[in-house]
């Protein structure tokens, strides 16, 4: 028997579960001339749903992680390397005839596909121009290419001004859905939401919410019956009640429960366990993140740790912890649904253990 969970990488087919009426909204949208914008935090399951969505269009599409980028030239080179991987050199060739600045083009010995290399003093900008009119090349009104670009919020790290030039060279394009991922909330917020921001209004935007409970607790139950008969439903609850529906955490947590019950038979507290392991091997991970936070920082995280949801009683001045929790909240640390809560439930769990 296989271990039913996945955490980690996007996850589809039978590892994927709900998300019915997003992918219905996203088709819908992908179907039209529209671009879309998807917030949510880390690991909520963005690229999972995307790719679903993608793919069930049969449609060409080329995903970038903006992350990965490190100024507008290697922007270009990245976009144009996608391309390459759908369409084979000698077939799109004649579409670069446009080019300006010829990049150096080799196969790649690991075989992904081919790299691109501009020459270091090229102008990145005009590089950039040449990809993007490449990839509307190679998109045609039957088979529209859609653009995923992931972390889009590095943006306005990878070059001065590059928001303002990449929305004018996407202002003229046609036959492209762009699908912008982030997860950073209050930067995406002011890309997409801010009156002058170059990217104003530029797409629909949708907030990605964790998966809800009773499909969550469906999925689960199902799959831990075979190795916890007639427990599978209390197991269930106890796994969402620490993971609050965080659709990685839950499956994570559910991963370490099934093996528990399946390689070990165990019955008895089976939850408490798989939270005691996972706590247990990040131990040395959390012990570095904890050192490295502030005593502000180290005072919220116990606040939230209590519960206390109303966080002028940390006994901290209200400014100071709000701009702490933006702080830990733009890292990822803390994230915000109905209210403030730690990301990681097995952070959290460390900290009651070990800080409190
Ligand atoms: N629809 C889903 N059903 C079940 N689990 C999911 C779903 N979406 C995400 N997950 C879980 O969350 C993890 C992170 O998903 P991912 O798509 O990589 O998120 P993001 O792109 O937002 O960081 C997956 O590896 C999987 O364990
Ligand atoms: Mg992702």
């Amino acid at each position: 028997m296989k271990n039913p969970f996945k955490f980690g990488t996007i996850v589809e087919d039978e590892f994927f579960t709900d998300r019915i009426s997003e992918l219905r909204y996203i088709e819908q949208k992908l179907n039209s001339e529209n671009h879309i914008i998807l917030i949510s935090p880390r690991r909520f399951g963005k690229s999972s749903l995307v790719m679903k969505a993608v793919k069930s269009s049969a449609r060409p599409f080329i995903m970038l992680n903006l992350q990965k980028v490190v100024s507008v030239q290697d922007l270009a080179s990245n976009l144009l390397k996608e391309v390459f991987k759908l369409y084979p050199w000698e077939k799109i060739k004649h579409l670069t005839t446009h080019f300006r600045i010829i990049p150096t083009i080799s196969t790649n010995p690991m075989g992904d596909g081919v790299d691109v290399m501009f020459q270091p003093s090229t102008n990145g900008v005009v590089a950039l121009e040449d990809a993007m009119k490449t990839i509307e090349r190679v998109s045609t009104p039957e088979k529209r290419m859609i653009v995923i670009l992931d972390e889009f919020q590095e943006i306005i790290s990878i070059g001065k001004g590059l928001d303002k030039q990449l929305r004018a060279i996407m202002q003229l394009q046609h036959n492209i859905n762009y699908v912008l991922l982030g997860s950073q909330e209050s930067m995406m917020t002011e890309i997409f939401e801010r009156k002058k921001s170059p990217f104003y209004h530029f797409g629909t935007l949708m907030r990605l919410k964790k998966i809800p409970y009773d499909d969550f607790h469906a999925y689960i139950t199902e799959r831990l019956e075979p190795v916890l008969v007639g427990q599978s439903e209390s197991v269930a609850n106890e796994i969402l009640a620490i993971t609050k529906c965080h659709p990685y955490y839950t499956q994570q947590l559910s991963s370490q429960v099934w093996e528990l019950a399946h390689y070990e038979g165990v019955k008895d507290s089976v939850v408490e366990m798989a939270v005691e392991r996972l706590s247990d091997i990040h131990d040395l991970d959390f012990e570095r993140l904890w050192v490295g936070f502030n005593k502000v920082d180290r005072k919220v995280f116990k606040t939230l740790c209590a519960g206390i949801v109303n966080l002028s009683s940390s006994g901290l001045p209200t400014s100071t912890t709000y701009s702490a929790i933006k702080r830990l909240m733009q890292k990822g640390f803390v994230i915000k649904e109905d209210t403030y809560e730690i990301e990681d439930p097995f952070f959290k769990r460390w900290i009651i253990k070990n800080q409190l």
